[in-house]
């Protein structure tokens, strides 16, 4: 079978990484986590002051961008990729409330942008790669020979990375993470540059009402559409 580039873009908490980091396991396909990388430089500018209540000091961020170095390693035990910042593992850092609750602003910023999808790019030029993230099909690859937009209603959404982050124990608020994947959801769509949008060739997957089964099944077959 041929490899290609799969794009996969939709809202957020709709179960697009575990999808399609499932899917490059069965298809052998890198897969690259590119909200990974948005909030990575989002907990890097918690760290270093340059967020400090709520504000975004956007001139350190420029300068500093050269310093942020993001990189995936294969986790043979989850069978998925892990997420490093600057060689440190943030695999599960990176999904707090707090980076979670900033990263929508930090991926509005257009040098911010620029930085990763160069990245990603490179990391997808040799194609045989799944890439998840909001502007993968209209931005980063629009030439990818398969898209996919995914999406879900904003309270199935809620409840689910409600259920994620009680199940690591963390404390958690339903009507809180509700508001979160609703303010995430108009900053994402309204941004100047790179809007969340659905690229006018991509198929569209809602998977409110879908078992996880069922779901694998349709995405095996537009795989195998795609490839032949
Ligand atoms: O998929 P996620 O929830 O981990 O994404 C985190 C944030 O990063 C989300 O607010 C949207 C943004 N993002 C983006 O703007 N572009 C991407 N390619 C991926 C994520």
């Amino acid at each position: 079978m041929k490899k290609i580039t799969i794009a996969i873009d939709g809202h957020s908490s709709c179960g697009k990484s575990t999808m399609a980091k499932d899917l490059a396991r069965r298809i052998g396909y890198v897969y690259v986590d590119t909200g990974a990388m948005y909030r990575s430089v989002t907990l890097y500018a918690l760290r270093h002051g340059i967020i400090a209540d709520g504000k975004i000091d956007e001139a350190r961020l420029r300068a500093e961008m050269p310093n942020i170095d993001i990189s995936f390693k294969f986790n043979p035990v989850t069978q998925r990729p892990d997420t490093y910042l600057n060689g440190e593992l943030v695999e599960s850092e990176i999904r707090n409330m707090q980076v979670s609750s900033m990263v929508s602003p930090i991926a509005a910023l257009g040098f911010v942008r620029q930085a990763m999808v160069a990245r990603q790019q490179a990391m997808g030029k040799e194609g045989g790669i799944i890439m998840d993230g909001r502007d993968i099909g209209t931005t980063v690859f629009p030439d990818a020979e398969l898209k996919i937009f995914v999406t879900a209603s904003p309270q199935v959404r809620a409840q689910r990375r409600y259920d994620e982050l009680k199940a690591k124990g963390e404390n958690c608020d339903l009507a809180e993470i509700l508001r979160n994947v609703e303010e995430r959801d108009y900053i994402d769509s309204h941004r100047e540059v790179s809007p969340l949008r659905r690229a006018d060739d991509a198929l569209l997957l809602d998977n409110s009402h879908m078992t996880i089964g069922e779901q694998n099944q349709w995405l095996m077959q537009r795989v195998e559409e795609a490839c032949k």
